[in-house]
């Protein structure tokens, strides 16, 4: 398709849309320039000339120079194992990953012998199922799970019903308000031993009413797994105070690095934990006979760790401790809200996210009814606007909507109102001339 020579350049195909000024915007007290300013890849320019707009935040995020500089002074300067070595870098190295893990664990409310490093929020959900969940669940057991997972809060447990009978059960999607169907996790609920629940909808931008999930998860006796991948990027997660067994997280949806994220337990959950990957670190002592373990998180970070990456973490968590949230969430949804009213005066456009709903991440899903979103995803391609199109890692969600995949834009804190105005110029364009 890409080979294809659409032309969308030509200015007389655009009528500009009549988008109201958006409230509430914080111009003052958010300085969106000066975060802007933060971050080199957002001066790119396309090779066909057009500026990068950059709208596949949910995909991952771009990264402040500090994170950048972080990691190059770690390679550059002091690049040595951590944990090992009795020399000044070694040291070095172990000092700046165990700092960062200090810094990550403290911006989400917990202390660090609770935070394990993982590759990500994938690796730290197999994690529980392996370490955890195959030790304390068995055939019959119920896992509560939802239509709004993400493949990777989905296919672990569906590996483990496989190998131990497992139940689970399926929290469907009230399609009228793009959100759970709390009634139905209700009716779900009575017997289970493990909810699991995302945060945030990397597809409908749906934030979910996860206090009031914990809540009724632990009246009834079920241990509680949070999938934040989407969710720390956008609010202040405080571990201990959401009581959650469970919050994994993805470094690189946060300004990090990719190659990194981490699992948050809390001490009782990890009490119970066995090993995940064995070998190296993770172990007292060994022998031929045998081998004994650490315990706690130490018991589940196995081999060389994630050095520099755990340093790019702990700069992009520095950088967003300056960050204002309330601050942030208001600028993201009164962008995301601009962008939703315009897209509705486009013709053959269908939403199918809501980003007035409290807590809404300014990710919105769409499709146009007469042009393939493969083929719409290209032609906003041209005109410099970066989104994500396909099926999101979500195919239970895409088959709850009836669709077989979705346009998707998601906004974060360096996107402009500038940007918004481009993109609906663009696509009214692109949908006049291809959609008629
Ligand atoms: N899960 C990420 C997304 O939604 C990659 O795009």
């Amino acid at each position: 398709m890409r080979s294809r020579a659409w032309v969308c350049e030509d200015k007389k195909h655009i009528t500009r849309l009549n988008i109201p000024k958006p409230t509430g915007m914080l111009v003052n007290m958010y300085d969106v320039q000066e975060i802007r300013s933060d971050f080199p890849i957002l001066n790119r320019v396309l090779p066909n000339g057009k500026p990068l707009v950059y709208f596949d935040n949910a995909a991952t995020s771009q990264k402040p120079d500090t994170v950048i500089d972080a990691m190059t002074r770690y390679y550059k300067t002091y690049n040595s194992n951590a944990h090992r070595g009795a020399h000044t870098l070694a040291d070095e190295a172990t000092t700046a990953l165990e700092t960062a893990r200090e810094s990550i664990a403290s911006f989400f409310g917990a202390d660090p012998s609770n935070l394990i490093y993982t590759s990500g929020t994938t690796e730290a959900i197999n994690l529980v199922a392996y370490a955890w969940a195959r030790r304390n669940l068995s055939e019959g057991d119920a896992v509560v799970l939802t239509e709004m997972e993400h493949h990777a809060d989905i296919v672990p447990w569906q590996e483990l019903s496989k190998e131990i009978g497992i139940e689970l059960r399926y929290v469907p999607l009230d399609l009228g308000r793009m959100c759970l169907d709390m009634e139905a996790y209700k009716h779900a609920l009575p017997g289970a031993k493990l909810v699991c629940v995302v945060h945030t909808s990397n597809v409908l931008g749906t934030r979910n009413p996860i206090e009031d999930i914990i809540a009724l998860a632990k009246e009834s006796g079920a241990r509680t797994l949070i999938d934040a991948a989407q969710g720390a990027s956008h609010e202040r997660i405080n571990f201990k105070e959401l009581g959650a067994d469970f919050l994994t997280l993805s470094a690189h949806k946060m300004a990090g690095p990719t190659g990194i994220g981490g699992l948050l337990a809390t001490n009782e959950a990890l009490s119970q934990c066995g090993p995940f990957l064995t070998g190296g670190q993770m172990i007292r002592s060994v022998s031929t006979d045998g081998s004994v373990y650490r315990d706690g998180a130490a018991l589940l970070e196995t081999g060389t760790p994630r050095i520099a990456e755990a340093i790019g973490w702990g700069a992009a968590i520095d950088w967003l401790s300056k960050i204002d949230f309330t601050q942030m969430h208001d600028h993201i949804k009164s962008l995301a809200i601009m962008a939703y009213e315009g897209m509705v005066q486009i013709d053959g456009i269908t939403i199918y996210s809501d980003p007035r709903r409290p807590g809404s991440s300014g990710t919105i899903s769409f499709l146009h009814e007469r042009i393939d979103s493969d083929d719409l995803a290209m032609l906003l391609d041209e005109g410099g606007f970066a989104l994500r199109t396909g099926q999101h890692c979500a195919q239970p969600l895409m088959d709850a909507l009836g669709v077989a995949s979705t346009n998707r834009i998601s906004l974060w804190l360096y996107n402009t109102e500038e940007e918004i105005r481009s993109f609906l110029d663009h696509l009214k364009m692109v949908c006049d001339r291809f959609g008629a």
